[in-house]
């Protein structure tokens, strides 16, 4: 049989070494995963680090087409159209090159991507956005869901969603951008990430993580998972 524990471990080691990697790049190599799991923050200085260089003044004039989609403060109306607000700005900015390079691939969001000329502007949306409130979900949440968010599945291989996507989904330590704000999203928006990531429609997560994350996912373990990560 395949060997369930070392791909455990393997998973661990990448969650570490992905976070050590972003920890480092920011000058603190000391006990990179020490205290990274952290609650829902959302004061100035947590602000401040999520939104990256780019200036959120001149952002929200450039995002204006964005925000027809998006919501003027990066709330979307639609079940398929993502949140974007209080988004790490780095993310941001590493989806919309995705995007911009066929390596995400979405109909409408490579067309929107294209019409971002550089990476001012970049920088400036995804700092508007970023600044933010961080989105909030107002479901009735899902204990199922909340299980395997929180404790994983050890016997399929499968890490808590919790060790990368901080408590409640609303990302690790401000400076660790890499792990989006996945709590209080749309749910139709995480139900077809999921699916995506698990038929592979998605592969552009750093070493195919997320592909490996969701590959033992039932349709009906991904409705749970989206009923409680959206409810966040
Ligand atoms: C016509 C509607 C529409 C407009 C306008 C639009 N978007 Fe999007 N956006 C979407 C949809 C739909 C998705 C989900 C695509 C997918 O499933 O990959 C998305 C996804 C994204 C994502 C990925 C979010 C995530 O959590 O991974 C980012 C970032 C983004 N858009 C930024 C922008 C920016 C910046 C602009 C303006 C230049 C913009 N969008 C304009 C509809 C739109
Ligand atoms: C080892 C770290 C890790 C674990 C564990 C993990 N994720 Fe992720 N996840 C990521 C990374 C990194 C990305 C960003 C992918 C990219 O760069 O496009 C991501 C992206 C996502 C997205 C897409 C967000 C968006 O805005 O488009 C969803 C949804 C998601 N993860 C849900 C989950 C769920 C549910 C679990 C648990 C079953 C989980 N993740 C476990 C690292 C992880």
């Amino acid at each position: 049989m395949f060997n369930c524990n070392s791909y455990i471990a393997t998973g661990l080691t990448l969650a570490a070494l992905l976070v050590a990697t972003a920890a480092s790049a920011e000058g603190d190599t000391a006990n990179p995963l020490k205290g990274i799991i952290e609650a829902d923050v959302d004061n100035a200085a947590a602000i401040k680090l999520r939104s990256g260089s780019g200036d959120p003044v001149a952002g929200r004039e450039k995002s204006q087409l964005c925000q027809g989609c998006h919501g003027e403060y990066g709330i979307s109306m639609e079940g398929l159209i993502p949140k974007l607000a209080g988004q790490y700005a780095n993310y941001i900015e590493k989806e919309i090159r995705n995007y911009q390079a066929g390596i995400r691939s979405h109909q409408i969001m490579n067309a929107m991507a294209a019409t971002i000329a550089n990476d001012q502007d970049l920088a400036d949306i995804a700092a508007y956005f970023a600044r933010q409130n961080k989105m909030e979900g107002d479901g009735p949440g899902n204990p199922t869901g909340e299980e395997i968010f929180l404790h994983g599945d050890l016997s399929k291989m499968r890490l808590g969603c919790v060790n990368c996507h901080g408590v409640r989904g609303k990302g690790l330590e401000s400076k660790i951008s890499m792990f989006p704000v996945i709590g209080g999203q749309q749910k139709d928006y995480i139900r077809r990430q999921l699916t995506n990531f698990r038929d592979g429609y998605r592969t552009n997560s750093p070493n195919g993580i997320m592909n490996r994350i969701t590959s033992s996912l039932t349709d009906s373990e991904i409705e749970s998972l989206a009923e409680y990560i959206s409810a966040q």
